[in-house]
């Protein structure tokens, strides 16, 4: 058996998996992120801890299998969030997370400091963004002095995490990829750019690949938590490459496309020399020394939800609502909904960005504005592709999310996109990812492609509607318009 184990936003999820990739059990533990004031989140990474240990022990007793039969135990979590440590590899303050918004300063200095968006995508193929780790480092620096000079380390969560585990600090690539000092593209961490930035040089781990085997349990750990002293440590990768691991995403031409509360799609790719403008992310995939583009919309299911509570007020569930909006027609009425609730990142970086209804008349229905919202959120994905498609081509589009589990979602979607999407028969997220990470690096499995080709499955495609898809392809172009005639309003 193997275990993965993702230190998510809203609570550490620990599965199971046998050595055919099956799913045994998975657990979820909760916990809060404390929200210091507006734009400030952080988390205690003891919580984390803590909620792993739990998490860990129910997986086992709820999986009701031998403990001696664990080989391997990897991990996965949120990218950016960045947690300090002193000499003693004791946490200096609450981890500050990707979603963290208080370094908008930081992000400019980097620029200035760098000579603007071509210096620092040439140096770490991505552009500054608020929740990276590098803008957090220079705000301890500014802000809280006296713990900038007893940082000894900067980690990311999972990594905190499996330090506990086995002692070892350190990191691996995928995750090293989020921090904007790495060089993606070569592999290793930019010294140049780390001292432009006058950082210390000596708070950077070491990076690993995502498949190396750090060393076994240590034995405290295994003691209390009851698991053989042989069980290997595996270093594990980021939520976002775990989570296409874990839909299969480990071969050119294959993308996953996830309707979450916020939207990615995440391409696979074996050129390290892809171009981005800055719109996209580029990063380190955690297999096959690959690589991988995202896209990340702030708000996907998320327009569905405030829809409900702040507009329609209703206690119908989403498939009631999604029902309504199957008896509104294609093109909801001349409706065009831009998603931007919360700025937008990709494919406009711009925290400025508003969210519109476009085309409303005296008889647009309330069927008409949720349809609306599921076609707007759809004419976004479709932006990030056409991004996307600017650097590499996608053959597989797998869908996931909760957003996959509508019907009429993912056929909207289908046409939107005028291509076939694929519904694959694991939603298990990037533990699942985590736990073939750990079976690939502890020998179980020969490779990522073998394994996953028996254990991740396409149990549906969805083919666009060339009617609806003609359609969308002019609602499409009026969308853009929106964006691009109207940010100067914002
Ligand atoms: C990726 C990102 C988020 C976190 C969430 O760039 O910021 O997806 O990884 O866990």
């Amino acid at each position: 058996y193997l275990i993965g184990i993702d230190i998510g936003t809203s609570g550490v999820k620990a599965i199971i998996i046998d050595n055919t990739g099956r799913v045994i059990s998975s657990r979820i533990e909760s916990y809060d992120i404390k929200v210091i004031k507006k734009g400030w989140m952080e988390q205690d990474p003891e919580e984390w801890w803590n909620g792993t240990k739990k998490a860990v022990s129910e997986v086992i007793k709820e999986g009701a299998i031998n403990k001696d039969e664990i080989k391997a135990i990897s991990f996965t979590g949120q990218m950016h969030s960045s947690v300090f440590l002193d000499e003693n590899n004791s946490v200096l303050r609450p981890a500050i997370l990707w979603n963290d918004t208080r370094t908008s300063k930081q992000c400019k200095e980097i620029y200035d400091t760098v000579g603007g968006l071509d210096q620092l995508l040439n140096y770490v193929s991505n552009s500054a963004l608020e929740g990276f780790t590098a803008p957090k480092i220079l705000w301890l620096r500014e802000n809280e002095k006296q713990n900038y000079e007893k940082l000894e380390c900067v980690l990311l969560p999972k990594d905190y995490i499996r330090y506990k585990f086995a002692g070892d600090i350190g990191t691996e690539m995928s995750d090293a990829a989020g921090t904007l000092l790495y060089d993606v593209k070569n592999k290793k961490w930019n010294k140049e750019l780390i001292k432009k930035l006058n950082l210390k040089d000596n708070i950077f781990p070491k990076v690993v690949k995502s498949t190396d085997v750090v060393g076994k349990i240590n034995k405290e750990v295994a003691k209390e938590l009851g698991l053989n002293e042989e069980t290997l440590i595996v270093a594990g990768g980021a939520d976002n490459a775990c989570a296409a691991i874990g839909s299969g995403i480990v071969e050119n031409s294959k993308a996953a496309l996830s309707i979450g509360t916020s939207g990615t799609i995440v391409a696979y790719t074996d050129k390290n020399d892809i171009k981005t403008k800055g719109n996209l992310h580029f990063f380190n995939h955690a297999c096959n020394s690959s690589w991988y583009i995202m896209t990340v919309m702030l708000s996907a299911g998320m327009c569905f939800k405030w829809l409900k509570k702040n507009i329609l007020k209703t206690d119908k569930s989403y498939d009631e609502l999604t029902n309504m909006a199957s008896e509104a027609l294609p093109g909801s009425n001349g409706v065009i909904f831009v998603p931007y609730l919360f700025g937008e990142r990709s494919p406009h970086p711009d925290p400025n960005a508003k969210s519109m209804f476009y085309g409303l008349s005296s008889n647009t229905t309330d069927k008409d504005l949720i349809r609306s919202v599921l076609e707007g959120v759809s004419l976004g994905f479709k932006d990030c592709l056409v991004s996307i498609e600017n650097s590499v081509d996608i053959e597989e589009i797998r869908i996931t999310g909760g957003g996959a589990n509508s019907q009429l979602w993912t056929s909207i979607m289908a046409d939107v996109l005028n291509r076939e999407i694929s519904l694959i028969n694991i939603q298990e997220g990037p533990a699942f990812g985590a736990a073939i990470i750990a079976g690939v690096g502890s020998g179980v499995f020969k490779n990522f492609k073998s394994i996953l080709d028996k254990s991740v499955k396409v149990i549906k495609t969805v083919k666009p509607n060339k009617e609806n898809a003609k359609l969308y392809e002019k609602y499409y172009k009026i969308y853009t318009l929106l964006y691009d005639n109207l940010k100067e309003c914002s």
